[in-house]
């Protein structure tokens, strides 16, 4: 296939599964397209505050703003449950299997609004996983399904997870934290905390202007981190399905 016919079917995917979930609050609308074009354009909602940047706030990376920890939170949750619809409310799974924040657009009252279907797939029926070459994006990739080439709903749990830790610590998934050398989010968290009390190194600092010394808040951040470790662990077996996740953050968000 040329690179317009493969632009083309991601195009024609993007529709037909943003169609499919149009009527979740948490999935930015289709009002239109035009495949006539080399390139094919889609017309989607407005999205009032725009969409998320690398540190998980708005605005360009340079100078960008940081949302309130309440607001990141209930972000996460809402996100959550779009996923969990994507999927189980099919006859078959769809993995999203691209979650990064350039997917993730903020509405009226910081609503998250996902957008962005043109990799997902579908898991065939009586299958665990489907295989496909490997496409995503590096930092959010699922080493698993890097490993295997199979994808399976962990792939997006994982992807998640990692989601968790940049709102949790406001930092990019790769970078040079510590002016070390470059690694990856998931590296730098698990080196600080992997002695008991060290949340507070990693937690974004804003987060801390925001709500000090809180107690509820900081149960909330340390039950926020578990939950992305346990999302990101290697072995695909003993991350949570993405319902549990939905599950866990609203019961965190009720803390
Ligand atoms: C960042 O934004 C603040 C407030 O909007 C402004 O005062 C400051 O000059 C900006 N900094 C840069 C480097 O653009
Ligand atoms: C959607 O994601 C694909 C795959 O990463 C990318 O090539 C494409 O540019 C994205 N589309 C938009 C509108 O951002």
């Amino acid at each position: 296939m040329g690179t317009g016919d493969e632009a083309k079917s991601m195009a024609i995917r993007d529709i037909i599964i943003s169609m499919q979930m149009s009527n979740h609050k948490n999935v930015l609308k289709l009002l239109g397209c035009c495949l006539e074009i080399s390139v094919p354009a889609l017309v989607h909602e407005y999205a009032m505050e725009g969409v998320l940047n690398d540190h998980g706030g708005l605005g360009g990376n340079e100078n960008y703003s940081s949302l309130p920890w309440k607001t990141r939170l209930r972000i996460a949750k809402q996100l959550a449950n779009a996923l969990t619809y994507l999927h189980t409310a099919f006859p078959r799974p769809i993995i999203h299997r691209d979650l990064k924040p350039s997917c993730i657009f903020l509405g009226h009252d910081y609503v998250p609004k996902l957008t962005n279907f043109s990799l997902s797939i579908s898991i065939p029926p009586m299958q665990s996983h489907v295989e496909d070459d490997l496409k995503g994006t590096f930092g959010y990739l699922d080493p698993s399904y890097m490993k295997s080439g199979y994808i399976t709903e962990k792939s997006d749990v994982y992807s998640f997870g990692v989601h968790l830790l940049v709102f949790l610590t406001g930092q990019k998934v790769v970078d040079k934290y510590d002016a070390i050398e470059y690694q990856s989010i998931i590296a730098y968290v698990k080196q600080h905390v992997s002695e008991i009390g060290q949340i507070q190194t990693i937690v974004d600092p804003k987060i801390n202007e925001d709500v000090g010394g809180n107690e509820k808040v900081q149960q909330q951040l340390q039950d926020f981190l578990q939950l992305a470790l346990s999302c990101t662990q290697d072995e695909i077996e003993r991350r949570p399905y993405m319902t549990d996740v939905a599950r866990e953050l609203v019961r965190i968000d009720k803390i």
